[in-house]
């Protein structure tokens, strides 16, 4: 489209939306909320059964999930911590803010991909996407608040009354139609349009350095960051030396076995580039940081997953490679996506 056009219908969109009072931006339609299952990936886990997706459950999940209303004194949506430019990560922040400020013991991790995880939380310590959200809401230094607050609050809302009847058909609210509508909005968050993906969908090449870095992958990282997900969903200690003003011994606080002290469950690497600090507690602020690390056995823990020192030791080319593979795996259609945009904003 030249410049011309484009101003034309700038001007065309902004006349129309004068006219209808509804911003387009923020409709959604059927095909918006439509599981498509990227060509490649396995069958999911979450199958939204009991929970079929339609435009107006999405739409009342998006505004919950931006609502600082599910906090207790109204300061902290889910949005505050998991923000759509950082693929619903963190930026910059290593660990967590809640609350009255609040600092948690954990990275904010990104949410995409999440109907074919079976476990959520770095230990898997949620294990159902629908139950997920109580956790935030009820934990005192996140939300702090409780699902029967909340119910109350929106019960006191005319707007969500009116959003409920939509969505459900009628105005009852409550918190299996709250959790389920936030699962929706949050289980269609799927990211598989990243240039990687273009690539092995024929549509894209790689560069001789990106090439090298999946080959580099392939051979030391695919183990336990699977592809298509970049996870297997297993948990793994990567060798990191814990950090003893945390005490965060990960997997075992769920299991309450010591053979799984100080293991992860193992994150996904899309999108990594836009996720930053790295690692549970966000201790590595630079991707360059996190090569740099597993690139010397040496800085591993005695504890660490045979895997880790299958690694072996890298060389500068081979760092520069596995970084140029990395961002290869940000996909812009994902954060940019009009259907998790604020609506607030509108
Ligand atoms: C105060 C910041 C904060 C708020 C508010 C918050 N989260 Fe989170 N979220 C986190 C952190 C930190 C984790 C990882 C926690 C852990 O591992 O113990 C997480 C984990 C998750 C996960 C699991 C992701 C995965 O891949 O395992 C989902 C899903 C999620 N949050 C959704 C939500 C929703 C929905 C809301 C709103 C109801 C919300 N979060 C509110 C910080 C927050
Ligand atoms: C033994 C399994 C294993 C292998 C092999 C492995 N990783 Fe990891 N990786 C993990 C685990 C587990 C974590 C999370 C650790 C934590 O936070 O405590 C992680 C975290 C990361 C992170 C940070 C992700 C985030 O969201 O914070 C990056 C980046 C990463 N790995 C890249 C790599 C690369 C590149 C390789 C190959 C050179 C590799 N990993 C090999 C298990 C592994």
């Amino acid at each position: 489209m030249n410049k011309k056009s484009a101003v034309i219908l700038a001007l065309v969109s902004f006349a129309l939306l004068g006219f209808t009072g509804v911003n387009k931006y923020f409709i959604i339609t059927d095909d918006d909320v439509a599981l498509k299952v990227p060509k490649g990936f396995p069958k999911p886990h979450y199958k939204f059964k009991n929970n079929k997706p339609s435009p107006e459950i999405f739409v009342l999940g998006r505004k919950l999930f931006y609502d600082p209303i599910l906090s207790k004194d109204s300061t902290i949506s889910c949005a505050s911590c998991h923000q759509r430019i950082a693929a619903f990560g963190h930026i910059d922040h290593a660990l967590s803010h809640g609350i009255n400020g609040l600092i948690g013991k954990r990275n904010v991790p990104a949410l995409q991909n999440l109907i074919w995880k079976d476990a959520f939380m770095w230990d898997g310590g949620v294990n159902h996407l629908e139950v997920q959200p109580l956790s935030p809401i009820t934990n005192p230094i996140e939300m702090n608040e409780s699902i029967a607050h909340v119910i109350e609050k929106l019960k006191h809302n005319k707007q969500y009354a009116e959003e409920f009847r939509t969505a459900f058909g009628d105005t009852a609210i409550t918190s299996e139609r709250v959790l389920k509508s936030l699962a929706q909005f949050t289980g269609l968050m799927i990211s598989a349009n990243s240039r990687y993906d273009k690539v092995l969908r024929g549509e894209d090449t790689f560069s001789v350095a990106e090439n090298s870095g999946l080959e580099l992958f392939r051979e030391k990282c695919a183990s336990c960051h699977e592809e298509p997900l970049f996870t297997d969903n297993s948990y793994r200690n990567n060798g990191l030396k814990p950090d003893s003003s945390l005490k965060d011994r990960g997997r075992s606080a769920i299991t309450g076995d010591q053979f799984d002290d100080y293991k992860f469950q193992v994150p996904s690497l899309r999108n990594i580039e836009l996720t930053y600090p790295y690692m549970h507690d966000g201790r590595f602020r630079k991707l360059k940081n996190v090569v740099d690390y597993y690139s010397n056995p040496q800085n591993f823990s005695a504890s660490a997953a045979k895997e880790m020192y299958e690694i072996g030791t890298l060389t500068e080319q081979n760092k520069k490679d596995l970084l140029a593979f990395l961002l290869t795996l940000s996909d812009k259609s994902f954060i940019y996506d009009r259907r998790f945009v604020d609506p607030f904003v509108q």
